[in-house]
């Protein structure tokens, strides 16, 4: 397919297993993205580093999260998927950008915030900049499309202002990265407890991984809130039984979706039953994407090889800006 010439990047940080909301937030997205644009797919490795400072996990946490993106559908041999730390041009982007990022801006970043109040012990200088270096990942392939959720609309408004602020002053280098997810609206997968979405650390029973086995994906399902069913036909459902549907049109027939919207409307829902077909066509789901992930796991050659790959495309187009934003600033001297 021909490529069109705006450039994709997204990130994603090796700290935990993949779960639905994942899958279905982002991945899938990302899946699509790969047969339309030039792509580049990043570990988050460095990133890690600011939060994770302990590496025992680090070298099975990489390999998982390649495991699981690949198993979703990433295609290392049209997207580029790689790590962050084997491309060394980000730091030396990363160390420019410094020098356009303001420290009043950099303490005011929510996820700075955040993040201090819940590592007071640990508030290093990789904390505060972390939004420079995700510029740095993202203007190192002079990418214009980054697809993100919300939680990084603020880093990217950064990137923007980082972009502006060396074009400015040193010539139209980098377009400036805006947010893109087909204009759709996010597909929220909502947790199993009824509050809020899936999530990589809060609530993991309320929450499906693509790592979970059959016995966990129904053991889960069949903890999901419900309640006596409603009282009158045609009812508004509640956030919790709405929640029920939602994951079940992720997964399901229409006519399986069909027939339970029906008994709900006419008041002979069981939810008994209407759990143990989700948990069903959900295990179907997620069982050939947990075995890929297992095999590609066991297989340490392939997985070397996928980085090196990702990382060979990812260099030349880390060089090629490299080069031209020395050039730019003027670090040319022969
Ligand atoms: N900060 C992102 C997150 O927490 C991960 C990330 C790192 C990223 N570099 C990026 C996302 C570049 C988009 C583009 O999820």
């Amino acid at each position: 397919m021909e490529k069109k010439q705006q450039i994709v990047m997204s990130g994603i940080r090796p700290t935990g297993f993949l779960h639905l909301g994942n899958y279905f937030g982002a991945l899938r997205n990302y899946v699509r993205m790969q047969d339309e644009f030039e792509c580049y797919f990043m570990v988050a490795d460095l990133h890690s580093l600011t939060t994770h400072p302990d590496t025992k996990q680090l070298k099975a946490n990489v390999h998982r999260v390649l495991a699981e993106n690949i198993a979703s559908g990433i295609d290392p041999d049209k997207a580029a998927l790689y790590c962050q730390s084997h491309i060394y041009e980000t730091n030396e982007l990363y160390l420019i950008l410094n020098m356009l990022a303001y420290k009043g801006e950099l303490e005011k970043t929510t996820t700075f915030k955040d993040k201090v109040r819940l590592q007071p012990e640990n508030v290093n200088a990789g904390l505060l900049t972390y939004p420079v270096l995700q510029a740095a990942d993202i203007l190192l392939h002079r990418a214009s499309l980054v697809p993100v959720g919300k939680d990084q609309e603020q880093h990217l408004e950064m990137a923007r202002n980082f972009a502006k602020r060396f074009n400015h002053r040193y010539g139209e280098v980098f377009p400036e990265p805006q947010a893109f997810n087909y204009g759709l609206e996010l597909i929220k997968v909502p947790s199993l407890d009824g509050s809020g979405k899936m999530s990589k650390s809060e609530n993991q029973n309320a929450t499906l991984y693509l790592a979970d086995d059959d016995d966990t994906i129904v053991n889960k399902i069949k903890k999901a809130k419900t309640d006596s069913g409603p009282a009158t036909p045609n009812a508004e459902k509640p956030d919790y039984i709405q929640n029920i549907f939602q994951l079940m049109r992720l997964v399901s027939s229409e006519e399986v979706i069909a027939k339970f919207e029906a008994d709900f409307n006419s008041c002979n829902i069981r939810y008994g039953d209407m759990k143990k077909q989700l948990a069903e066509d959900m295990v179907a789901f997620i069982r050939p994407i947990r075995e890929k992930v297992n095999a590609i796991l066991s297989d340490e050659k392939y997985l070397a090889g996928i980085m090196e790959l990702g990382a060979e495309k990812a260099r030349k187009s880390a060089k090629a800006t490299m080069e031209i934003v020395r050039e730019s600033i003027g670090l040319k001297y022969y």
